[in-house]
Parts: structure tokens; C-alpha cells; sequence
């Protein structure tokens, strides 16, 4: 069944390869439309890179919402040092003139919750969310569902030893957003770490989108190189982490992960400050919070991946399976 979906993003390379999945997943999923949170690039650049996405994909019709250029309480720390100056990989794509909103993203989460069932895919901090919640208790209370790229259970941080990047940005917010959805008595699907780095875009996976679907697989590898050349740099890997298409695909297709579920808090200040306490023995006994998820199957992501943005039958896909890198950290 189609669902209904506002997408909250930091575009961001990750992002933008999560949108273009979005918009290729036409059966599943209704883009309402894109919500720009400050995260890997400042807000102005994310909606510039979500609108030079949405040309590339011919999607022009999808509205871009400007949202929060600052967390809710700590100072505004990019992550242009993995996506390039443009937060596009160094791509350097022209602007999209026009198509600008008067009204602003969390005006527009607010708007669209209140005009029928609509979840929430969350692949940056969780700022906009969080104001909506202060601006609005009973319209966060609306939003149908919300799968939330971010944090990490028993797998390491990513921008600190034990945080994950959306989560560690604005923590103030990631913790309003999850205690909300504690007090509402539902679950937020948590996409983290644990799973989302098992998902490896490596050359031989790229080289394979580009003989393929030239014109597809060129963009994906001119906004890729940058992120490419940073993995190797910063963790000697040879191949890119895309976390947030993972998130995109788990909406629309559940059995491709697995988890627990558990009461989690996220640390809000001092050396951990962002990460995400997961509590899946149960100490605190409090009602879960979360659907903490642990396992994926990243040929199965694969195959989704490249069906999907390529518009080619899975089955069809034979090279998959040998191509994906399984990574065990
Ligand atoms: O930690 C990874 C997450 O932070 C991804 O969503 C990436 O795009 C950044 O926002
Ligand atoms: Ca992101």
C-alpha cells in the first residue's frame, strides 16, 4: 500500500543517494515533500543540494522546505569535511534557480500531519522534529510513523567513540524527539550504525550502476568521489558507507532489517554527550521506545538499491551478490 511520506534530510551525499531511492520507490512511498535540517551542510546548502537532486531526477515537483540553521541548544557543527565544500561531494552542480517555499519546514511537517496519515523518514538531526513537538505536541502526535537514520547500539560512533553523527549534532533534540515518542507510547524504527554500516558502496558496485545505466551511474559517481576519497582517508576503507538509503529502503520494505526492541535515551551533555543508551536488558523498566535495529542483509539492500534507481528487475541484478563487500565491524 502507498504510504505517505515527508522526508527530513541533510543533503549530504548519503542523503541525496536516500532521495533519489525515494523518488524511484513510486509503488511504496507518496514524497509529500523535503524538509532541510543544518547537519552535514548549513540549511540554505542542503536545500540547494536536495533541489540539485530533485532536477537530476526530474522532480522538480517535489517541494523543498527550509528548516533549522542551528540545533536546538549546541553550537551548529557541520560534516563538510565528508561531503566536500558544496556538501555535494565537491560535485559543484549548478543551483536550481526558483521553485523556493514561503513557508518553512516545520510549518510544513505541522500542515501535512494535519491533513491525513504521514510518516516521517528522518536522515539528519532531529531539529525540525524537535521544534515541531515544542510548537505543537499534538501534530508531532500525528505523524504516522517516524524511521530515524541515526544513533548506535553495540556498533562504535562515528564522530566520537561512542556517537553517531545525527544524534551527537543535536543531541538536545534527538533526546526531546525520543522521550516524546516514550510518552506517546510509541516506537521510533531506529536505523543506526550497527546496521546501516554494513552497507558498503564499493568501486566494483559503482562500476557496475555506471555499465548499467550510464547516465545514472555518472551522477552517483560524481557526487561519490569526494566520500570515496574520504573513507579511504579516514578509515582506510576502499568503498563509502551510505547510511541513509538504508532507511529509505527499511520503510518501504521491513524484513530487510531485524532488531530489538528497548527504552532508549540519548546523552545529552559531558564526554558521551549524543549517544544512544539503549536499554534492551530492561534496568530502567521502562515501556520500549524504540525499534532498535541490528541486522540487514546488504545484497538484498543492494539489489532493492540498484532495481530501484535504475529501474531494472531484481532478478536481473546477478552481479550483485558478488560485488557487495560484507563488513563485519
Ligand atoms: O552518521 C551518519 C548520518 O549523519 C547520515 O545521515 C549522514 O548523512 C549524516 O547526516
Ligand atoms: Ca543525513
Amino acid at each position: 500500500m502507498k504510504r505517505r511520506v515527508m522526508i527530513d534530510c541533510d543533503p549530504g551525499i548519503d542523503d541525496s543517494l536516500a532521495l533519489m531511492l525515494a523518488l524511484s520507490m513510486e509503488e511504496e512511498l507518496e514524497v509529500t515533500g523535503i524538509t532541510i535540517v543544518c547537519g552535514n551542510s548549513p540549511v540554505d546548502m542542503g536545500a540547494a543540494n536536495a533541489k540539485k537532486v530533485l532536477e537530476h531526477m526530474g522532480r522538480l515537483d517535489i517541494p523543498v522546505f527550509k528548516g533549522a540553521a542551528r540545533p536546538l541548544e549546541r553550537e551548529y557543527v557541520d560534516a563538510l569535511d565528508t561531503h566536500g565544500r558544496d556538501g555535494l561531494g565537491e560535485s559543484f552542480l549548478p543551483d536550481v534557480a526558483g521553485y523556493d517555499q514561503d513557508m518553512g519546514a516545520v510549518d510544513f511537517l505541522e500542515k501535512t500531519v494535519k491533513e491525513g496519515p504521514c510518516s516521517v523518514i528522518a536522515l539528519g538531526p532531529m531539529t525540525n522534529l524537535a521544534l515541531l513537538y515544542q510548537k505543537n505536541p499534538a501534530a508531532f502526535a500525528q505523524i504516522e510513523e517516524i524511521v530515524s537514520m541515526g544513533g548506535n547500539f553495540r556498533s562504535h560512533g562515528n564522530c566520537s567513540p561512542v556517537a553517531e553523527y545525527n544524534y551527537w549534532a543535536d543531541p538536545d533534540g534527538a533526546a526531546l524527539v525520543y522521550e516524546a515518542m516514550a510518552n506517546l507510547g510509541k516506537k521510533i524504527s531506529m536505523v543506526g550504525l550497527d546496521v546501516t554500516r554494513k552497507i558498503v558502496l564499493t568501486p566494483d558496485l559503482l562500476e557496475y550502476m555506471k555499465r548499467l545505466s550510464p547516465d545514472r551511474g555518472k551522477f552517483v559517481e560524481k557526487i561519490t568521489k569526494f566520500y570515496f576519497d574520504f573513507h579511504w582517508r579516514q578509515e582506510r576503507l576502499i568503498g563509502c558507507v551510505i547510511n541513509d538509503p538504508l532507511a529509505v529502503a527499511y520503510f518501504a520494505d521491513r524484513t530487510l532489517c531485524e532488531g530489538t526492541e528497548a527504552y532508549v535515551q540519548v546523552e545529552t551533555e559531558g564526554i558521551s554527550i549524543g549517544q544512544t543508551v539503549v536499554d534492551s536488558m530492561g534496568f530502567y523498566g521502562k515501556h520500549p521506545n524504540a525499534l532498535v535495529l541490528t541486522a540487514t542483509d546488504p545484497v538484498r539492500f543492494f539489489s532493492l538499491f540498484f532495481g530501484r534507481l535504475l529501474g531494472l528487475e531484481e532478478s536481473g541484478l546477478d552481479l550483485i551478490p558478488a560485488l557487495v563487500k560484507e563488513v563485519g565491524r
